[in-house]
């Protein structure tokens, strides 16, 4: 019984040290320490002993059942250090790895385009003005010197929302040129850009709602050089140094003398290439000197004021600025398209 008892305890010691996981080690309890295991076997055979021995076989089986179950604990716990151990390194964040960015938007380069004209208008000491979309035909039309039955008024030209054509969608944002001389104190330097409609069809050059940027300026002795050496300074901001404008004659019923302004082909530098249609210049925007009859409409003398207005078109300008062939681009609102700005 002595050589049984010292088997079990060496054999179960050997198995606990070769133990890979929890489960062996508890099916190993069971097969050593369990109700039905091999030391409590043993023990059931104390009663066949002779009495003197007893005691002393006792004692031997309850250091082996000691030493097993101190053995068992151990082992346990070294299994659990090492698992959690393991899990540790497996779970382990390596701060080192770069993160995966997170995709964020940008400024679309239409308002990339506006934000630059903003700039430079602000830092001439323009404030920049907001204003309706839905807009009275007084304001579009009348006010600026195109009553009714003037070709400008159309009614296809735009979008009425009454059957008077009094209220609009507004075709242009000259209209904010009569709503600051009617709110702002004089002398008057405003840009306002904003959302325009007219009744075109959708092409790679036209679309039914466009943007433009109105500028207006409103004071004593201001003059067509103004607005000349003005716009030219802009320009050059916009498009580089020494590059070139010409203003031609043009008509718009709310500025005399009116013009509009071109701009020197940055492609060709002005022989002309598919860029600028073979012309050499491109049309950048409608200006002219505030008509004096707008002025007075407005309630502003114009024997003492006078001022310059201008109006260019942000599609045209972004799609310059930035290379792009369709309009329709701007719209569209891929993903594809924007990211490349
Ligand atoms: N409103 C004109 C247009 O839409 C542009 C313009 C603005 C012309 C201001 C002169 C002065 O074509």
């Amino acid at each position: 019984m002595k050589e049984q008892l010292a088997k079990i305890r060496s054999e179960a010691l050997a198995a606990f040290a070769s133990v890979k996981t929890p489960s062996e080690l508890d099916a190993l309890r069971v097969q050593y320490l369990g109700k039905k295991g091999e030391l409590t076997a043993v023990l059931k055979q104390m009663g066949k002993l002779p009495p003197e021995e007893r005691p002393a076989m006792g004692q031997l089986a309850n250091e082996v059942r000691a030493a097993l179950e101190e053995a068992l604990e151990r082992t346990g716990k070294a299994l659990e250090a090492a698992a959690l151990e393991e899990r540790l390194k497996k779970e382990a964040v390596d701060v080192t790895v770069p993160g995966r960015a997170p995709k964020i938007g940008h400024r679309h380069p239409m308002y990339t385009a506006l934000d630059e004209i903003k700039e430079i208008f602000i830092g001439m000491g323009f404030t920049v003005l907001d204003g309706p979309e839905v807009e009275l035909a007084t304001y579009n039309f009348d006010k600026l010197n195109a009553g009714e039955g003037h070709p400008s008024r159309d009614w296809s030209d735009t979008f009425y929302f009454d059957k008077d054509s009094r209220v609009m969608l507004r075709s242009q944002t000259s209209p904010m040129q009569v709503r600051a001389m009617e709110t702002m104190e004089l002398p008057i330097r405003i840009i306002a850009p904003g959302r325009v409609y007219r009744k075109d069809e959708v092409d790679a050059t036209h679309s039914p709602m466009f943007h433009q940027v109105e500028g207006m300026v409103i004071d004593k002795n201001v003059t067509m050089a103004d607005l000349k050496g003005t716009l030219n300074t802009v320009v050059e901001q916009l498009y580089g140094k020494g590059t070139k404008t010409r203003f031609r004659p043009h008509h718009f019923p709310f500025t005399e003398p009116s013009c509009e302004m071109d701009v020197q082909c940055h492609k060709c530098g002005g022989v002309g290439c598919p860029t600028c249609k073979g012309e050499g210049w491109i049309e950048l925007l409608g200006a002219g000197m505030i008509h004096p009859k707008v002025l007075e409409m407005s309630g502003i003398d114009p024997n003492v004021y006078s001022g310059w207005a201008f109006g260019i078109g942000l599609e045209r300008t972004a799609m310059r600025r930035f290379k792009i062939a369709d309009l329709r681009l701007i719209f569209e609102n891929d993903v594809r398209f924007l990211e490349q700005f």
